[in-house]
């Protein structure tokens, strides 16, 4: 026999970054985040687990391809869940799993992005959050999603956020073991439904310094991390939260666009400085904050992670057509691949 189970996790994006860990192993941050989670139609992770007493090892496929468990970060996800995992039973099928089998059980995981690799777009906050849920749902874990989420995070530190819609924070927590370092819903998809994202892929290229390596780097030799996680972050998410609850769309803005800076100016401190953004990056920082400010009022928010494509939070629909309309004006793509990638988030119209 074999028993399956399937879920389905979009990505977030974080609008308070996180950026430096604590411990590397346990993946502890210094500072709190904030995000909002995409709607699944669009970006998401799709991913299937099953178990059978005929699976020889635990085995993974992502995309189609298989891929190697033995890293830690899988390690420990499969590990942590496989310690809360309880009695199953199918009657119709005749299969019972009890608690003490699952230690010998094998898995096969298949996990598929909906969206193009190619994109350069973020997979492993989606992806480790779907792992860890789908898991959940399989051995019939009785954790809730914070409680999943702090799993989670030990995969990918923004993936601790992808368990929720809406918009969540990751609150960074105190303790040694990382048990207060999980993801707390603040509202849910419902409270803002005016916003629109929009995702330019402004290149697809890989990038040259992985956000893991990244933040290693940023923690070891910029002084600009230490103030930003001690004095600023601590005060903006509270700024944030609030903004967020009001649909206050002008402070949101102000915010979110002021933390993407500074989370870039701290890859800049860094030694040697870490480039994300490219000569497009800056061009549409530019172009949305004069926008921004002939409106008198923001219209568009703009945030970058781990590299040069933009995503932008538009106020309201009408905002985010005008943004599509000059974007595809002031950077005309080059083939219609490009548009393809470049309307990606068109979808969300
Ligand atoms: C810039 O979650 O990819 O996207 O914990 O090492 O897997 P690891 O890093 P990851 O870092 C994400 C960094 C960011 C900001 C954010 O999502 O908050």
């Amino acid at each position: 026999w074999v028993l399956m189970k399937t879920a389905q996790t979009p990505t977030n994006i974080a609008v308070i970054k996180y950026w430096g860990k604590r411990d590397e192993t346990l993946i502890l941050p210094v500072n709190d985040s904030i995000s909002v989670t995409l709607d699944p139609a669009h970006l998401c992770t799709t991913t299937t687990v099953a178990v059978s007493p005929a699976f020889q090892q635990d085995r993974m496929w992502l995309n189609g391809k298989e891929i190697s468990l033995s890293g830690g970060r899988y390690q420990n996800c499969l590990r942590e869940i496989r310690k809360r995992a309880r009695e199953v039973e199918d009657k119709e099928r005749g299969i019972k799993i009890e608690k003490k089998d699952w230690a010998k059980l094998h898995l096969h995981i298949a996990s598929y992005n909906n969206f193009p690799t190619a994109a350069g777009l973020a997979s492993s906050a989606a992806g480790f959050a779907c792992l860890v849920f789908a898991l959940a749902k399989l051995m019939n874990v009785s954790e809730d999603e914070s409680q999943l989420s702090a799993i989670a995070r030990q995969g990918s530190g923004s993936a601790c956020r992808s368990l929720f819609g809406g918009f969540v924070k990751w609150i960074m927590g105190k303790e040694d073991d990382g048990s207060d370092s999980l993801a707390v819903q603040l509202v849910d998809e419902k409270h803002w439904e005016d916003l629109f994202i929009i995702i330019a892929v402004v290149s697809s290229r890989q990038k040259e310094t992985s956000s893991t390596s990244g933040m290693r780097e940023s923690v070891e030799t910029s002084s600009l991390l230490q103030h930003r996680a001690k004095e600023v972050v601590p005060k903006r998410t509270i700024q944030m939260e609030e903004a967020i609850q009001n649909r206050d769309f002008a402070s949101f803005a102000k915010l979110a666009c002021a933390d993407s800076n500074q989370f870039h100016a701290v890859c800049l401190d860094t030694l040697p400085p870490i480039f994300y953004m490219n000569d497009t990056s800056h061009r549409i920082i530019s172009y949305v904050e004069k926008w921004n400010r002939s409106e008198g009022t923001p219209q568009v928010a703009y945030t970058f992670d781990a590299g040069p494509n933009a995503v932008l939070i538009a106020r309201d629909r009408k905002a985010a057509a005008q943004l599509i309309q000059r974007l595809l004006f002031y950077f005309p793509p080059k083939s219609d691949t490009d548009l393809d990638s470049y309307l990606l988030g068109d979808k969300t119209i």
